[in-house]
């Protein structure tokens, strides 16, 4: 528990270090031409497709995907940007969907570590940069995020900076209110409740709970959730599970979100995250639920590090995808 915790509060420093990572043969591309953007990986490094994708729906004119398969979708051809994110690089979903983009004579980037997935980059010179070791993924964020920032800005000529992230990263009030929440969450099972422009946050504190403190949890995102979910919480019991909604700077959805469930009787905490830009609001929020998963672990008396399912699943899926693909590893 000691080397996680210090290595999220350390995320300031890590981030720091992370805006100057090297990008490794990078071409420029002509992103006029691009017909879309692909992001691969999966679980802590999956989420940074998640975190891009939501960002450039709103600034780039053309599709943004975020693949968590070991299938890559048909229309990605060769005119699509493709980046594989795995921090290991030995992550077989992601390894595979990379083989077929390549395949396909896609424009092919990577993020990692180390592992098969930097090996074969560097082989086949494709453009990519190597973030720094010795992290569980979940806890590298900072790194990989940056570094595939780092390596769209050269690619695809952006200027994004997440200069601001470092100082949001140490605002170490982050630490108490991360507490509370674990307090709260303590001996219930967590529901987020967040709008769709901050659904990457709302995702990383289901996906922090599971790993870190070994709890089902679900993540609910507005307006879909005021489609369906609405209508659950009409009858659900009101002592086990417990609501926070993730709040955004302006974002009166969450605020109806807020007084409904409330006034159909349920306890609402709510995380106010939403006071930056949006790269820095993601990082501050993501930090804050990382930090509040791993005091709930310790109120829980379990090891916040050792996800032992994740390695179960990964055997399965090695002997899975060594019978049906003949050219995995
Ligand atoms: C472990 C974690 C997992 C991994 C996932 C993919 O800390 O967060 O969700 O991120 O199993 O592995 P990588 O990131 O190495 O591709």
């Amino acid at each position: 528990m000691r080397k996680l915790l210090e290595d999220y509060m350390n995320w300031g420093f890590q981030l720091e270090r992370a805006l100057n990572y090297e990008v490794v043969d990078a071409q420029v591309l002509d992103a006029s031409t691009l017909s879309g953007i692909a992001f691969v990986g999966m679980g802590g490094s999956g989420i940074v497709g998640d975190i891009l994708s939501k960002y450039f729906e709103r600034e780039i004119d053309i599709p943004v995907a975020t693949i968590k398969s070991y299938v890559l979708p048909r229309y990605v051809n060769s005119d699509w940007l493709v980046i594989a994110v795995s921090y290991s690089g030995n992550t077989l979903e992601t390894l595979s969907a990379f083989y077929e983009a390549t395949r396909r004579r896609a424009k092919v980037g990577v993020v990692a570590s180390g592992g098969q997935l930097a090996l074969l980059a560097e082989r086949r010179g494709l453009p990519r940069v190597i973030v720094e070791k010795d992290y569980l993924p979940r806890a590298a964020l900072p790194s990989l995020l940056a570094g595939t920032l780092g390596l769209l800005n050269k690619l695809i000529e952006l200027d994004i900076s997440l200069e601001k992230g470092v100082e949001v990263l140490r605002d170490f009030s982050a630490l108490n209110e991360a507490e509370n929440l674990a307090k709260y969450l303590y001996g219930g099972i967590p529901v987020f409740v967040v709008s769709e422009s901050f659904y990457p946050v709302g995702l990383r504190a289901k996906n922090e709970i599971n790993e870190n403190a070994k709890i089902a949890s679900k993540v609910e995102v507005i307006p879909e959730w005021g489609h369906n979910d609405i209508v659950g919480w009409e009858g659900n019991p009101r002592n086990w599970l417990r609501v926070v909604a993730i709040k955004g700077d302006q974002d009166p959805a969450i605020d109806f979100a807020i007084d409904y469930l409330r006034e159909l009787g349920h306890d609402v905490r709510t995380l106010e995250i939403g006071r930056y830009g949006y790269f820095e609001t993601v990082l501050y929020g993501s930090w804050l639920v990382g930090l509040a998963s791993v005091f709930l672990a310790g109120l829980r008396g379990v090891d916040p590090e050792v996800t032992k399912s994740i390695e179960k699943y990964k055997e399965f899926v090695r002997s899975y995808l060594m019978v049906t693909q003949d050219y995995v590893l």
